[in-house]
């Protein structure tokens, strides 16, 4: 096999979909996960058809502990091993954390950190080896600013993914593997339908507050290329996280108390 092969997690929508067109545009076979089998497929057969590249599907729950090996497992199956890894499957939970099943907590760390840090553990070694890897990690905005109520553990799970993806940058800077966090502010997808904030975000955000996901993952790839650790995409995105670095944390953590709190249905 010629060419290599992208696994990208969450693909069956929004910025995953993106990546997924985006890698294969640069020529390469693409691994598409999720758990939505059908969304996968239309998606696989849109990319074999516009970039004549081969595309594999895998049906995985990253909630269940197993889920990682069993997408490595059918990859392996195939022949086939990731040059590149795409950790995007992602979403985030609403209400306050007293109010929320330890159950449901579990399976979002589950899926937030330890799938992403395991898939990267158990692709990172054959990278190494061939001397070629791209890790891009889709962490947040939200894990660059102080936390706020209401999104409890997600940016502390993107702070996480950012840090780890710094950590793995340095460690194999000089092997051929590149290692990017992507951190997005607001984004066109599914994202604000799943956490059921749509309808007061459409209301209450600018419209320069968001992106599309093509445009976000096109920033991702381009950072993976060029090796940079950390990547936020639009200026407007950049001006804010420069901000929550330069401001006090009590000073950011009430002015996003002020502005986000009640998006959160708290
Ligand atoms: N949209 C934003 O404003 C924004 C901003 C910053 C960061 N992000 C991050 O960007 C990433 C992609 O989100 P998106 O905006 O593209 O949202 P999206 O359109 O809702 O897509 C989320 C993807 O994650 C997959 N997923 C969710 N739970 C999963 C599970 N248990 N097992 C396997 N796959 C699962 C979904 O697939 P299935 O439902 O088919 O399983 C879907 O493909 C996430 O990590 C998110 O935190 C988004």
């Amino acid at each position: 096999m010629d060419r290599r092969l992208a696994l990208v997690t969450g693909a069956s929508a929004g910025i995953g979909a993106a990546f997924a067109r985006i890698y294969a545009s640069h020529g390469y076979d693409v691994a598409l996960t999720a758990r939505r089998a059908e969304r996968l497929e239309t998606l696989a057969e849109e990319i074999r058809m516009r970039f004549g590249v081969e595309t594999l599907t895998v049906t995985a729950d990253l909630a269940e502990p197993a889920g990682p090996q069993k997408i490595l497992d059918a990859l392996a199956a195939q022949g086939r091993v990731v040059d590149a890894l795409v950790n995007n499957a992602g979403y985030g939970l609403p209400g306050a954390y007293a109010n929320t099943s330890w159950e449901d907590q579990q399976a979002f760390l589950q899926v937030m950190v330890t799938a992403p840090c395991e898939l990267a553990h158990k692709t990172l070694p054959g990278m190494i080896e061939r001397k070629f890897g791209r890790i891009v990690n889709v962490a947040s905005l939200a894990g660059l600013i102080p936390g706020s109520a209401g999104h409890t553990l997600y940016g502390a799970t993107k702070a996480l993914l950012i840090r780890f993806s710094q950590s793995l940058h340095l460690e194999v800077a000089d092997q051929g593997v590149h290692v990017s966090a992507l951190c997005p502010g607001f984004t066109y997808s599914e994202f604000h339908d799943v956490n059921g904030s749509r309808a007061t975000l459409n209301r209450r955000m600018p419209a320069w507050m968001w992106m599309g996901a093509d445009e976000v993952a096109a920033a991702g790839y381009e950072a993976a290329e060029a090796n940079r650790p950390l990547c936020v995409p639009g200026v407007h995105n950049q001006i804010i996280a420069v901000m929550a670095k330069l401001f006090p944390d009590d000073w950011v953590m009430t002015l996003m108390q002020s502005r986000l709190g009640r998006f959160r249905g708290l």
